[in-house]
This record gives C-alpha cells, sequence and structure tokens, in this order.
C-alpha cells in the first residue's frame, strides 16, 4: 500500500529533504525570511555567509514537490556552535520542520566536533524558546534591549555536552519521536 493511502499515517507531513543552501537558494531563503523575522537580513548577509564564511554552514529543507520551506544557519568555531538564524514558512508551521532543521542543526554541530551551542531568541519568542527547550537548551542569560527595532530583550538560550551520552540518547530519542510522527525518509 502506498504510503500517502495507508490511513495509519495519511495524516502525517511528509518530511523535509534538506541540503547544503546554496546562492542560487537565497531568493527562495529571503521569502520566507520577510515572512518571518521583523528585523530582516539582507541578500548579501546571507551570499557573504555562504561565501566568505568557512565556520557556517546553512541548510534549506525542501517538500515533496521541490518548495524550500524552511532554512537554518550554524557557526561551528572548534568546541562551540552558535544557531544563526531558523525559519519556516508559515503555511508550514506546526508540523515539525522546524524540528527536523534544528536536529540537522545539533547532527552538523556534534559531527564537526562542537560540545556546546548557544542562540539568542526574543524573550516574547516562546514557540522557538519551546522548540530549543525540548531540545535540551537552557536560558542562561538576558541581553537587554538586544533588538534595536523594539528594544525587546534577548534571551540567550544554551545546550552542553553535545558529544556526551546523556545528551546523544535525549537526541536519538527525540529523533525517533519525530520519524514516527512524520512520512517517509529523511
Ligand atoms: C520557531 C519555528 C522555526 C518553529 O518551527 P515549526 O516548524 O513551526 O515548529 P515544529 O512544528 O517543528 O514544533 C517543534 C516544537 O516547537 C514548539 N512549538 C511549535 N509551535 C508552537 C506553538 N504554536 N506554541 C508553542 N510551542 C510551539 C514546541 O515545543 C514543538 O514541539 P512539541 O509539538 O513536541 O511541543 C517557526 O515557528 C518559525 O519559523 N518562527 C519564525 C522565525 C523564528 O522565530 N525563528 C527563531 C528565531 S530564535
Amino acid at each position: 500500500m502506498k504510503a500517502d493511502l495507508d490511513p495509519r499515517t495519511a495524516d502525517r507531513p511528509e518530511r523535509m529533504t534538506i541540503s547544503r543552501m546554496t546562492l542560487a537558494d537565497i531568493r527562495a531563503v529571503m521569502r520566507i525570511e520577510a515572512l518571518s523575522f521583523s528585523t530582516t537580513w539582507p541578500p548579501s548577509a546571507f551570499a557573504s555567509e555562504l561565501s566568505d564564511n568557512r565556520l557556517a554552514h546553512y541548510f534549506i529543507g525542501r517538500v515533496p514537490g521541490g518548495d524550500i520551506i524552511a532554512y537554518g544557519g550554524i557557526w561551528v568555531i572548534l568546541e562551540d556552535s552558535h544557531i544563526t538564524t531558523i525559519a519556516v514558512h508559515p503555511d508550514w508551521r506546526g508540523k515539525r520542520y522546524g524540528e527536523e532543521m534544528l536536529v540537522r542543526m545539533l547532527h552538523e554541530a556534534i559531527e564537526r566536533g562542537a560540545s556546546w551551542i548557544t542562540l539568542e531568541a526574543r524573550e516574547s519568542n516562546t514557540v522557538a524558546q519551546n522548540l530549543y527547550k525540548k531540545y535540551g537548551f537552557t536560558i542562561v542569560s538576558t541581553r537587554r534591549a538586544y533588538y534595536s527595532d523594539n528594544g525587546e530583550n534577548a534571551v540567550v538560550m544554551w545546550a552542553g555536552n553535545l558529544r556526551g551520552e546523556l545528551y546523544r540518547n535525549r537526541l536519538s530519542v527525540l529523533e525517533r519521536e519525530l520519524a514516527t510522527g512524520m512520512r517517509g525518509d529523511p
């Protein structure tokens, strides 16, 4: 029976295909960026990350049919890593695509030798904070008036010992749950 006709799996979202972002993807990424952030990066920022920053690793996610619906970026500097951005097109949120992208970036960090990972999020962005907390991040500090558009505070979130058994086990349990809730291969 084809997977999409199987009543046990028909209501599950299809997994994204995640690949490395290229310069040709920036136009599609910018459309999601504009729908996701009040202060947006210019296309040149993505281009420079892709072309000039050897510590930067950017990804895009496509749904079947080929549309780019998500992206994310991370810097890995020896044992440290930093999520610089992550976004899902508003029409595709709440279907685990943000989670898939985060998992891809966590693997990138771990494979490149990072032991800890950090990021900033708006204090009001509880959706993003919930996603990160699910993957073991905790709030470690607040940066006052970090966002210049509205003076909002940033929370700094952090997860450590990524290469330790405890974190790897947590990640594989969450990944299994993620795979069970979706259709197809990653
Ligand atoms: C943050 C973002 C990437 C999450 O992506 P998503 O695909 O919508 O989220 P997922 O479906 O993968 O959900 C994963 C987890 O996120 C949290 N989450 C997602 N939607 C949520 C909601 N509406 N309310 C509360 N928590 C939510 C939950 O912890 C969820 O896990 P759970 O369902 O097991 O509780 C997406 O909302 C987005 O693009 N937001 C705008 C850009 C942004 O804020 N980026 C983060 C900058 S720090």
